[in-house]
C-alpha cells in the first residue's frame, strides 16, 4: 500500500468509529436494558415416552440460570415466578445456576422461588456455579423452601392419573454425576425426565433407554449471538448442544436460555425464556 493510499485508508477508517461505537453502545444499551428482561415463554407439544404407568398428558415448566449474584433483581425473579405460576403447570423443574459466585443471598433467592406453585411439586438439580461458594447452602435453601432437590437420585410424581419418575443429576463441572445411581430402582419399561445442568452429558445419559428426556441449561444460547454467526462463546460442557431441541439416540434433549446472565450483563439475539412443555405419553392410550 502506497503512503497515499494508507493515509486514505485511516482517513476513511476514523468516519467510520463513530457509527462502530454509536452502534456498540445501542447495541449494549438494549441487550442490559430492554432484551435481558423481555422473557420469551417457549411453548412446546412433544409426544415421548414416558413409561406405561406415567400420566398421558401433562404439563412441565422449566426454569434456568437465575445468577442470583451479582445483581440480585429480585423483582425481575417475581416477574418469572408470576409467569411460570400462571402457566398452570403440572411440575416445575429448575435447572441449575441459581448463584454465580457468592450464595450470600441465596436465602432470599430461594424464599422467591419458593412461591413456585405446581401441584406435582418443583425439582431441581444443581448447576457448575452453584459448587463454587458452598452448595451445601445452595441445596439448604432450595430443599427449605420445598423444592425438591435431586442430587443423583430420582423421585416419582403422583398426579394427572399415574407416575412420572423425575431423575436430578449432579452437575459434571462442578460436582460428580453419577446416572447409575439416580436410575438405581427404575424398571426397564419404566422411563425418567432427567434434569442436568450441562447438556453435553446427554451423550453419556442417552445410552440408557430408560432416560427419555432430558433438560438442561448451562449455555445461556449463547447470551449473546449475532445474526448468522450465532453464539459468541460457548462454555465447557455446553459446545455441542446450545439452545432448543436435540435427539440423540431415543431420548430428547431440550437446552434453555435460562432467565439470568454472567460477564457481561446483556443478551443480544437471545432472549431469556420460561420453557413449557405440553408432554404426551406415547405409552399411554388411556
Ligand atoms: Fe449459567
Amino acid at each position: 500500500m502506497s503512503p497515499e493510499s494508507r493515509r486514505a485508508f485511516l482517513k476513511r477508517l476514523k468516519y467510520l468509529w463513530a457509527p462502530v461505537i454509536l452502534g456498540s453502545g445501542t447495541a449494549y444499551g438494549y441487550g442490559s436494558l430492554v432484551e435481558r428482561h423481555r422473557i420469551v415463554v417457549e411453548r412446546h407439544n412433544l409426544k415421548l415416552s414416558l413409561g406405561p404407568k406415567a400420566p398421558r398428558q401433562i404439563r412441565a415448566v422449566a426454569l434456568s440460570d437465575f445468577h442470583y449474584d451479582p445483581l440480585h433483581e429480585a423483582e425481575y425473579v417475581e416477574e418469572c415466578v408470576r409467569q411460570t405460576n400462571a402457566l398452570q403447570p403440572d411440575v416445575i423443574f429448575l435447572t441449575g445456576d441459581y448463584i454465580t459466585d457468592y450464595n450470600d443471598r441465596m436465602e432470599e433467592l430461594a424464599e422467591l422461588l419458593g412461591k413456585l406453585n405446581a401441584p406435582g411439586g418443583v425439582f431441581a438439580c444443581l448447576g457448575n456455579h452453584d459448587y463454587r461458594d458452598n452448595a451445601n447452602v445452595v441445596a439448604r435453601a432450595l430443599r427449605k423452601n420445598n423444592i425438591d432437590l435431586l442430587t443423583n437420585q430420582h423421585t416419582r410424581v403422583h398426579g394427572r392419573g399415574g407416575e412420572l419418575i423425575v431423575a436430578g443429576l449432579e452437575s459434571v463441572w462442578g460436582g460428580l454425576p453419577n446416572w447409575s445411581r439416580a436410575a438405581t430402582g427404575i424398571k426397564e419399561d419404566e422411563r425418567a425426565i432427567v434434569l442436568m445442568h450441562e447438556p453435553d452429558y446427554a451423550t453419556t445419559v442417552c445410552r440408557d433407554p430408560r432416560a427419555s428426556f432430558q433438560i438442561s441449561g448451562h449455555t445461556h444460547g449463547g447470551q449473546i449471538c449475532l445474526p448468522g454467526l450465532g453464539a459468541l462463546r460457548r462454555p465447557l460442557w455446553g459446545k455441542l448442544y446450545e439452545a432448543g431441541f436435540f435427539d440423540l439416540r431415543k431420548m430428547k434433549l431440550y437446552v434453555s436460555r435460562g432467565l439470568g446472565t454472567i460477564h457481561v450483563h446483556m443478551r443480544l439475539f437471545c432472549p431469556p425464556e420460561i420453557a413449557c412443555f405440553d408432554l404426551m405419553n406415547r405409552d399411554r392410550s388411556v
